[in-house]
């Protein structure tokens, strides 16, 4: 979705905000802009519809400033276009704002505006703001900012620039990621930590209410109502601190890349939480002692899209080994409709990105009632991360590409962990300790061995790319990862797909079944084999054509990927591999736009 770069210092600014967005290309956008102050002060502005080489193809060669701000944008209000695309600036050219987030009285305040005399260049909620700020004579550019904030009610990531106030940036935040990067003699802001990396590790994240002030030398934070906070930097680690893992190695597409990191993604996720003496796991961040664990009498799980079904997989996985009932919901869902919060329930926010903004107004939600809430987040430092009381980081390194795979898996991971330590601190036993350890130790080299069947795989995707229609089918355990392979065939191919639970297929979509409609079916080898096998018989006699996923060949099916066995437990893990390279390489063979799908964004930070 929209992002945020800006820098203040000695430098030329355009081309590092120029890099700062292609290094945010991936969270999706449709149009891009860059303002730069120049030695005068007066700002100058460009921007383009498409993507961030057309902004560049655009920019004079005079473009001189060292100061600036960037923007790329993902629609909300107003279509996408040159006049749409960010900064925006006011008539006299004074004020340039780049904003993240949704103005909701913004019809209110336009029309207001507009009876001023105001006169809006483009159709978005942003212009409201620049205006406001224009408008306003307070003394300092951060009271003026501060007075248009008061105004306006929504969520807002900001950066202004000012021609009367050329030496600073200011930023603000409430509901949309701001993060600070502190240079030497030179300051950074970005609304993703992907665009500094390169600059610097000390950041700064600032939390919702909050405003800063950046200046070559120095920054300051405070907050709206303007009393000072700490704005402590802190430092990135881990995978994130590596600029290498963000760029995209020998692969043609960061989807490609991250499906292959799998096995070395999952074998971090494991790294140093084993405990072999006891048969089961440590996860410090937790937050909540054995009594605590053992008091849980329900788990929910809720999350979006791909986190939302890794969560499904989680609940089996507690249900199985820890026996507490446990069921995943869309975090989209959930927090709409008023639910009914149980003292006894853990609560866990499962996100890659950390930012997904449903699933955070659902923390929020339950956290204002009262409840416990953990997060099995990817990002450190995200917003759910620190909004949530503990929990688990996924340790999936950076994911780039739109489409959520190697996050997926390791996801799915961190739940297998998770529920093998609510089951050692209940009934699971020493024995059944151990087998899932040992299955969990045999993943990365199980993954690995997947991924070497990519060739076949790929003549699969060929040969079935060309489908109207696909229907995914998987029982209890392969429920989640039919719902997750349909999602990643119709994100990243557009090709239409479904998914249902098998056993509901004779209840409905089955009479959607011709030759055209191929199904995938997952068929472990586990209690459930024989009635998945007779799914495979009612899709045949239809003339269905069937991709089996399986431990073993199956007769039924015209095509079986096999996978290795592991615990049945931990099987969904395994199963769901194939179908990214299938959805990749069938959305390859119909070039499609495979790490920026149409209309998707990475990080789905407005509601
Ligand atoms: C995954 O392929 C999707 N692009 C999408 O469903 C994603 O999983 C969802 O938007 C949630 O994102 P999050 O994990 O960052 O919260």
């Amino acid at each position: 979705m929209c992002g945020i770069v800006g820098y203040i210092g000695k430098r030329d600014a355009a081309p590092l905000l120029l890099e700062g967005l292609q290094r945010l290309e991936y969270r999706g956008y449709d149009s891009a802009g860059v303002a730069v102050s120049g030695k005068s002060g007066a700002l100058k502005t460009v921007k383009a519809k498409g993507r961030v080489r057309d902004l560049e193809s655009r920019l004079p060669k005079r473009f001189a400033g060292t100061t600036g701000i960037a923007h790329t944008r993902w629609a909300t209000h107003g279509a996408p276009s040159d006049d749409n695309a960010h900064p925006h600036m006011d008539p006299d050219g004074v004020v340039a704002v780049v904003h993240n987030g949704i103005i909701d009285n913004a019809p209110e305040l336009r029309a207001k505006l507009t009876a001023d005399g105001v006169e809006f260049a483009s159709e978005t909620d942003t212009e409201v703001l620049t205006h406001l700020i224009a408008r306003s004579e307070a003394d300092s550019l951060e009271a003026r900012v501060r007075e248009a904030l008061a105004r306006v009610e929504g969520t807002y990531g900001i950066a202004v620039l000012h021609a009367s106030f050329p030496d600073r940036i200011v930023v603000a935040r409430n509901g949309s990621p701001v993060v600070l990067g502190i240079g030497e003699n030179e300051m950074f802001v970005a609304s993703d930590v992907a665009a500094l990396v390169r600059h610097t590790r000390q950041v700064v994240t600032l939390d919702d209410g909050e405003m800063a002030t950046l200046k070559a030398g120095e920054y300051r934070t405070y907050t709206t109502e303007g009393s000072r906070t700490s704005g402590s930097p802190t430092t990135i680690e881990g995978e994130a601190a590596d600029p290498g893992a963000w760029d995209i190695g020998g692969h043609e597409h960061y989807m490609h890349k991250e499906i292959c990191e799998q096995p070395d993604a999952v074998d971090r996720v494991l790294r140093g939480r084993i405990d072999d003496r006891f048969a089961t796991v440590h996860l410090g961040g937790l937050g909540i002692d054995a009594r605590e664990a053992r008091g849980v009498r329900r788990v929910k799980i809720l999350g979006c899209g791909s986190a939302f079904h890794a969560g499904q997989i989680g609940a089996q996985l507690i249900e199985e080994l820890a026996r507490i009932p446990a069921d995943a919901e869309p975090a989209s869902e959930f927090r709409y409709r008023n639910p009914v919060v149980d003292p006894d329930t853990l609560y866990i926010a499962v996100s890659q990105s950390g930012e997904t903004y449903d699933t955070l107004a659902a923390v929020q939600e339950l956290k204002r009632k009262g409840a416990c809430v953990l997060g099995v987040v990817n990002v450190v430092g995200s917003a759910i991360a620190r909004e949530a009381d503990g929990g688990m980081y996924v340790h999936a390194g950076p994911e780039v590409c739109v489409v959520s795979t190697k996050c997926f898996t390791n996801t799915a991971v961190a739940f297998a962990l998770l529920a093998l330590h609510l089951g050692r601190v209940r009934d699971l036993s020493v024995a059944d300790g151990k087998r899932i350890i040992a299955g969990l130790r045999r993943l990365p080299a199980q993954i690995a061995e997947i991924l070497s069947a990519e060739e076949e795989i790929k003549k699969l995707a060929h040969s079935y790319a060309d489908a109207r229609s696909m229907m995914f089918v998987g029982r209890v355990r392969g429920y989640p990862v039919a719902r997750e392979a349909s999602l990643k065939l119709k994100e990243v191919s557009y090709v239409h797909a479904e998914a249902y639970p098998a056993s509901e297929l004779k209840h409905g979509p089955l009479a959607l079944i011709e030759p055209d409609v191929p199904s995938v079916a997952i068929v472990p080898d586990d209690e459930l084999l024989e009635k998945n096998r007779a799914t495979l018989e009612e899709i045949k006699a239809r003339h269905g054509r069937i991709l089996a996923v399986a431990h073993a060949p199956q007769e039924a099916a015209d095509d079986t990927i096999v996978v290795p066995h592991n615990e049945p437990e931990l099987d969904p893990v395994l199963l769901g591999i194939p179908l990214q390279l299938l959805a990749y390489h069938a959305a390859l063979a119909l070039g499609r736009d495979i790490d920026k799908p149409r209309n998707l964004a990475k990080s789905v930070t407005v509601e």
